[in-house]
């Protein structure tokens, strides 16, 4: 039953909209990187450091998920952290991906802006010509740095042109509110930047209607705190404002006790446009196949259910109509060979 849970949601068609290539960086991928470079590592070897992800929530991993970064100093290695996650993608079946990187966690460290642009994009520009994944690149400010640090870094940005095509906001999130980016977020909207932002994941919905009223946020990345907030919810539901909802790194993190309490199904059940992604892969224990899996199994998600997931992961995309049909289309003739009717859930 299990098998025929994770073939099917493997053959479908799926957008990733929610994924933090830096956490995309396996231990094994972590050594080779170091030994590269010289950098010595606080772990004895791959199974340590594997031990040692034991957060308890979003700060205990960010201090183990930047201390992971310190491997990345070229324009390779960017390379090959993005074009090990690809390969994972290609295997998954996801179509398009619309992956994060953290700017200011590099250029603090020394590292030039355009190596880590030049190196990211030449693995997702070979993505697409080897896999046919398409792309949207999004860039994230650290909410727990300065909005000044934010707005260099969009100048930064800016030289780099059609490659980044979309601005986040991440990080630790408690005490750094979407306001204090008011000012950076305008001038990214400005310069035609999508925008997205984490909110209510470990902070207040509150959170989320100013990522939404202040920052311009088309989409919010997790969001599950939303449903404290039946005005909000309603709101999220009626305007379409899609959720990035990422189940194994809220269980991770202990935003939820475990897989059985997730809200996913609730969200849909509200009319929510919400979509399934991995966040931070190598450190929460698993890919996208593994997050639908693990979700579909507690929640009792029926296939059309997980159906309705693969094409609003397409709908929530920055995917121009044509191309976003063609993928709805793709997962719809999936269904069919399944049995299953997938209709696109916009009203
Ligand atoms: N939340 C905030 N910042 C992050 C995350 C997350 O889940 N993953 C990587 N940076
Ligand atoms: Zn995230």
């Amino acid at each position: 039953m299990s098998d025929d849970l994770r073939s099917f949601v493997q053959g479908l068609p799926k957008a990733e909209l929610h994924l933090h290539l830096e956490g995309t960086l396996e231990p094994e991928l972590m050594f080779q990187l170091a030994g590269r470079n010289g950098i010595a590592l606080p772990y004895a070897n791959v199974a340590s450091a594997r031990a040692a992800y034991d957060f308890t929530d979003l700060q205990s991993f960010l201090d183990l998920y930047y201390a992971g970064c310190s491997v990345l100093v070229t324009e390779q290695d960017f390379y090959d952290l993005t074009w090990a996650y690809l390969l994972r993608a290609a295997e998954e079946n996801i179509r398009h991906v619309e992956p994060f990187f953290d700017p200011q966690t590099h250029t603090e460290r020394g590292i030039h802006f355009g190596t880590v642009v030049a190196g990211i994009v030449r693995a997702l520009d070979d993505g697409q010509k080897h896999f046919g994944i398409s792309y949207r690149l999004i860039m994230s400010f650290l909410r727990d740095m300065s909005p000044a640090s934010a707005g260099q870094t969009l100048e930064h940005a800016k030289r780099y042109g059609r490659h980044i095509a979309g601005v986040g906001l991440d990080s630790a999130e408690l005490g750094h509110p979407p306001e204090d980016f008011e000012e950076v977020f305008a001038a990214a909207r400005g310069a035609g930047y999508h925008i997205v932002a984490h909110a209510g994941e470990e902070g207040p919905p509150s959170y989320i209607t100013g990522a939404l009223d202040i920052l311009g946020a088309e989409r919010i990345d997790h969001g599950v705190r939303c449903l404290e907030d039946e005005l909000l919810t309603a709101r999220l539901a009626m305007d379409r404002v899609p959720l990035t909802v990422c189940p194994l790194s809220n269980v991770r993190l202990r935003v939820v006790p475990d897989m059985a309490h997730h809200p996913l199904k609730t969200m849909m059940d509200s009319g929510l446009l919400v979509t399934v992604n991995s966040d931070d892969p190598a450190y929460f224990g698993g890919y996208l196949v593994e997050n639908y899996v693990a979700a579909a199994e507690a929640l009792g998600l029926t296939r059309g259910d997980i159906v309705a997931l693969a094409i609003a992961s397409f709908e929530a995309s920055f995917l121009e109509e044509g191309p976003r049909q063609e993928r709805i289309g793709e997962v719809q003739r999936h269904a069919a060979a399944y049995g299953f009717e997938g209709t696109a859930s916009t009203l």
